[in-house]
C-alpha cells in the first residue's frame, strides 16, 4: 500500500454474521475454539506515515512522492529477490531502495544522513487503532509475521510499545523468502502445528492478503487508503476500514 494516508472508505464488506459463526465453529479443536491471530507489520500496524519528517528533512516538499517511491521499491526488491533467490535482509533491501530513490531524485546524502534516514523504519509509530485492538483481542494468540528481519521487526515493535500486547514475533528471515511467498506464511502453521484455515491474517497490504488468503488464511483487508482490490485470483475473507471494525466479529 501506499505509505500516504488516506481517508477510510466506508462501503467495507464484512462476512455474514453466520459464515463466522461457522469458521469459528469448524476451526475449533476438541470443543475449544482455537484463536490465532496473525498481523503484517509495516503498514498494517504501524503507520508508515510516521517517516514522513525525517523524509521531508532531507528532500523538503516532495517527501510524499519521496516515501511513496522508497516504499514500492522496497516491496519491489523484496519480491525480485525471492523470485532470483539471493534473499538479503529486509534493511539491506531498504538501504538498497533507498540508494535507488535518492538517485532517482537526484540526492546523494553524508553517511551518517543516510544511516539516520534508512534507521528511521526502526522508529515507525503505531497507528492509533493497533493498541487497543491488539489489547482487546487477548484472548487470540496475536502474532506479528512481518517481511522484518528478527532484529529490525524487534526494534519497531518495542518503539511502538506493541510488544505487551503480542504472543511472538515470526519473520520472514526464517525461510529466506519474503512475503507473498507461501514459505513465508508457512512458518505460522508449522510454529503453531495448525491448519491455514485456522488462522486470522489481518493486512492492510493487498498483495499480502492476497498471499495470505491463497495460503489458506481467512484474511481481513484494512482498507486504510482507497486503493481497489488486487486482481491476483483470490478475495479477502473481509475487507474493513480499520483495525477496530475487527472487534465486532473477533472480540469475546
Ligand atoms: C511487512 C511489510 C512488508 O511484512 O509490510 O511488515
Amino acid at each position: 500500500m501506499s505509505p500516504s494516508d488516506g481517508k477510510a472508505k466506508t462501503d467495507c464488506w464484512r462476512p455474514p454474521r453466520q459464515q463466522i459463526a461457522h469458521w469459528v465453529r469448524v476451526s475449533g479443536r476438541k470443543g475449544i475454539v482455537v484463536k490465532y491471530i496473525v498481523f503484517d507489520a509495516y503498514g498494517t500496524l504501524l503507520n508508515l506515515s510516521s517517516l514522513l519528517p525525517q523524509c521531508r528533512a532531507v528532500i523538503g516538499d516532495d517527501a510524499v512522492r519521496f516515501l511513496d517511491l522508497w516504499r514500492r521499491k522496497q516491496l519491489e526488491y523484496a519480491f525480485l529477490r525471492t523470485l532470483m533467490d539471493r534473499y538479503q535482509p529486509f534493511s539491506a533491501v531498504t538501504e538498497d531502495a533507498l540508494d535507488y530513490t535518492l538517485a532517482a531524485f537526484g540526492r546523494t546524502l553524508a553517511a551518517d544522513q543516510r544511516r539516520a534516514l534508512a534507521g528511521a523504519w526502526r522508529q515507525t509509530e503505531p497507528y492509533p487503532d493497533a493498541p487497543p485492538v491488539l489489547a482487546a483481542l487477548s484472548a487470540w494468540t496475536r502474532v506479528i509475521l512481518s517481511n522484518g528481519e528478527p532484529e529490525m521487526l524487534t526494534a519497531s515493535v518495542r518503539h511502538a510499545g506493541l510488544q505487551p500486547h503480542l504472543t511472538d514475533l515470526i519473520s520472514v528471515d526464517a525461510a529466506g523468502r519474503y512475503k507473498p511467498h507461501p514459505a513465508a506464511y508457512r512458518l505460522i502453521v508449522d510454529r503453531y502445528a495448525v491448519n491455514p484455515a485456522d488462522v486470522v491474517f489481518v493486512s492492510s497490504n493487498g498483495w499480502d492478503v492476497a498471499g495470505a488468503a491463497a495460503f489458506g488464511f481467512r484474511t481481513y483487508w484494512i482498507q486504510r487508503t482507497q486503493q481497489p482490490v488486487e486482481r491476483l485470483g483470490v478475495k479477502p475473507f473481509g475487507t474493513l476500514a480499520a483495525l477496530t471494525d475487527l472487534l465486532p466479529d473477533l472480540a469475546p
